[in-house]
């Protein structure tokens, strides 16, 4: 509820951060974990009341960054190898420490034959069994990816991703889902949810490339990039052995199957329209004019 306090783990990153700001807008008291103490300026920045330092793999931090806490926002580093185990943990350490509502960040389709979503699903399992209250919120892929290739797509007119260009999605405003995470966490009736987070429109890679034609008023054109020269550019580029093969088999899996779900919750969660990729195409061009 409005004036509880809140921890917000892995609250350096780009999900927990838009978090904390629309959770502190609701006047919710937003206790942030974070890893390095440099983190600490943005966080307050953004709304949060404290900011305790610690790791999400060492149990003692967890019971220190949980005491007189009400509420959790679990979102996990993004494929850590560790994630069941952290969850483990995590839940524990919050059965101890009397937490009222644990609310999980997870993914659309954690049942999918990728190895984060199978972590992520069987830390859903046991955050069900735990006795805790809980909300699960299982969000699609964030329109936001669109910002890590847009300069080399503005050079090159290429929309490319190591995917099938016919491959559906549910993309969906990274904003849109914090403003849903900050919604179940400070208004009544959401415990006991599990909760599919999808953008408002299913849209392969050439349906995306058309929208930013249309955006930027020239000729965009979508391709799939390999996915195995992805992956030796990703090792190139410094990623360790294991994300590399986890985002190469996350690959594979969207190449044949995409990651398309239904918008209608999350509309519903935000009482208003979700944001459309078209939207977030104007407000990226925007940001970068
Ligand atoms: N991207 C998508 O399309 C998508 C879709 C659905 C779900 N998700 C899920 O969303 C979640 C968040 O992803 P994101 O992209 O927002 O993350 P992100 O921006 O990469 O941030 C991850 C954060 O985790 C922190 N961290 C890493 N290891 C830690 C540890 N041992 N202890 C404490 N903190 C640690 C990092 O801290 P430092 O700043 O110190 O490195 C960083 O701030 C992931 O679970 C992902 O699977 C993503």
């Amino acid at each position: 509820m409005a004036g509880d306090r809140v921890l917000v783990t892995a609250a350096s990153g780009k999900s927990a951060m838009q978090s904390v700001r629309r959770l502190a807008e609701r006047g919710a008291n937003v206790r942030a974990f974070v890893r390095r103490e440099e983190a600490r300026a943005a966080l307050i920045e953004a709304g949060a009341r404290e900011v305790v330092v610690g790791d999400l793999l060492d149990k003692a931090s967890l019971s220190h960054a949980l005491q007189g806490i009400d509420s959790v926002l679990h979102i996990c580093p993004p494929m850590h190898p560790q994630e069941d185990q952290i969850a483990n943990d995590l839940i524990s350490a919050s059965c101890a420490a009397g937490v009222r509502h644990y609310v999980m960040w997870s993914v659309l389709h954690p049942h999918a034959h990728v190895p984060h979503h199978q972590r992520k699903q069987k830390a859903e399992g046991v955050l069900i069994d735990s006795g805790l209250d809980y909300t699960i919120l299982q969000p699609g892929r964030y329109m936001q990816h669109l910002e890590t290739v847009w300069s080399s797509l503005l050079k090159t007119g290429i929309h490319a991703f190591p995917f099938s260009t016919t491959a559906p999605f549910s993309l969906v405003h990274l904003d849109d889902l914090a403003t849903a995470a900050a919604t179940v966490l400070t208004e009544p009736g959401h415990k006991g949810a599990i909760y599919e987070l999808a953008g408002p429109q299913v849209l392969t890679q050439e349906d995306c490339a058309a929208i930013i034609s249309r955006e930027l008023g020239r000729s965009i054109r979508a391709e799939r990039i390999d996915i195995q020269l992805s992956a030796e550019r990703a090792r190139a580029n410094g990623l360790p052995d294991w994300r590399v093969e986890t985002l190469r088999i996350m690959n594979e899996h969207y190449d044949h199957h995409g990651l398309a779900g239904n918008g209608n919750v999350l509309q519903w969660l935000l009482g208003r329209p979700s944001k459309s990729f078209a939207d977030y195409v104007r407000e990226l061009m925007a940001s970068q004019s």
